[in-house]
């Protein structure tokens, strides 16, 4: 990353879901890359965070999302918003019923990303998942037409979490079409550092099935962290769905035979072999100019 897409210092940064597991991580790497940051989320942190302010509220609500951006633009003050990181959501279904996951998570990313849009925000940095290809959380055992999976893909989901992530693409394609804001929507794998990690890990490596479905995907939650600043800072115009995950898979077993065993009929694109990952990160590198710096191997 050159100088020239270096955060202006002290520019200010709202994150949504700034107390989840990914927020913390990404509040923490913003402030020790010069930013100010303001949170907001459901819950409030039980620890100092760091956060120039903090606002507590529920994100699928107009008013909520108003003052939240009134909280970053008073405090921001005549300092410049780089923008915003939006990853306020339930993380997976389950959490709360499949109605209230696919309302909860869709109508906050579009209030968050409109209000951006309306308040003249330049870029908007959010959590997609790749659940939005549709197989991780299905009820069936769904393949991909073809690996490495890239951002193309054929969307195959048949559970709300997923149709969350898509619909909040496209609401924020929505919003690029609309005012002109920068957004750019990240694909995360399994997200994971220490003990989470360990565990999902130990799991997989005692039987490679049971991530099957999640084609083996998995990303340090310090690489998503300095991915979401990558994507805060990259040369970029317009709207954009990038995947972010490591370049290897979390399995044992090399990524051909997994593919044999659990999705023989998954057309196999070039030169793809050893532990290569099943998703595509070309455009992680060439839009974001982003490579992750963690391996567990
Ligand atoms: N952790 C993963 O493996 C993973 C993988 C792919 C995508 N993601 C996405 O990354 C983002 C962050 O995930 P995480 O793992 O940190 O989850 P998390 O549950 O640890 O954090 C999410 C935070 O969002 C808050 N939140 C949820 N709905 C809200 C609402 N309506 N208003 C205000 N706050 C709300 C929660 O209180 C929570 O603190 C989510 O969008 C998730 O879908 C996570």
């Amino acid at each position: 990353m050159t100088e020239e897409h270096e955060a202006p210092h002290g520019a200010t940064v709202l994150v949504t879901g700034a107390t989840g597991d990914i927020g913390r991580a990404v509040v923490a790497d913003l402030l020790a890359h010069g930013y100010r940051v303001v949170g907001a989320d459901l819950r409030a942190p039980d620890a100092e965070t760091g956060c120039a302010a903090f606002a507590a509220g529920n994100l699928a609500d107009a008013g909520t999302v108003s003052g939240v951006y009134d909280t970053l633009q008073a405090t921001a003050g005549d300092s410049p918003v780089a923008g915003v990181v939006h990853l306020a959501a339930y993380p997976a279904p389950g959490i709360v019923s499949e109605d209230e996951t696919l309302r909860s998570n869709v109508l906050a990313a579009y209030l968050v990303l409109q209000e951006a849009g309306r308040r003249g925000i330049p870029r908007v940095v959010a959590a997609s998942s790749l659940s939005a290809v549709g197989l991780a959380w299905a009820d069936r055992d769904l393949h991909p037409v073809y690996v490495p999976v890239d951002e193309e893909h054929p969307n195959l989901t048949v559970d709300s979490y997923g149709l969350s992530k898509v619909m909040s693409e496209e609401a924020a394609a929505f919003t690029t079409r609309r005012f002109g804001t920068e957004t750019v929507m990240l694909r995360f794998p399994f997200v994971g550092m220490g003990e989470r990690l360990k565990t999902r890990l130990a799991s997989t490596h005692e039987d490679a099935g049971r991530a099957r479905r999640e084609l083996w995907g998995w990303l340090h939650t310090e690489d998503a962290a300095a991915s979401v600043r990558a994507a805060l800072t990259a040369p970029l115009t317009g709207h954009h769905v990038v995947n972010v995950a490591a370049p290897d898979t979390e399995a044992l077993e090399p990524s051909r035979e997994l593919l044999a065993v659990y999705h023989p009929d998954a057309e196999i694109r070039d030169g793809f072999g050893g532990h290569d990952s099943l998703f595509a990160t070309a455009r992680m590198r060439d839009v974001l100019g982003f490579t992750p710096r963690h391996t567990w191997r």
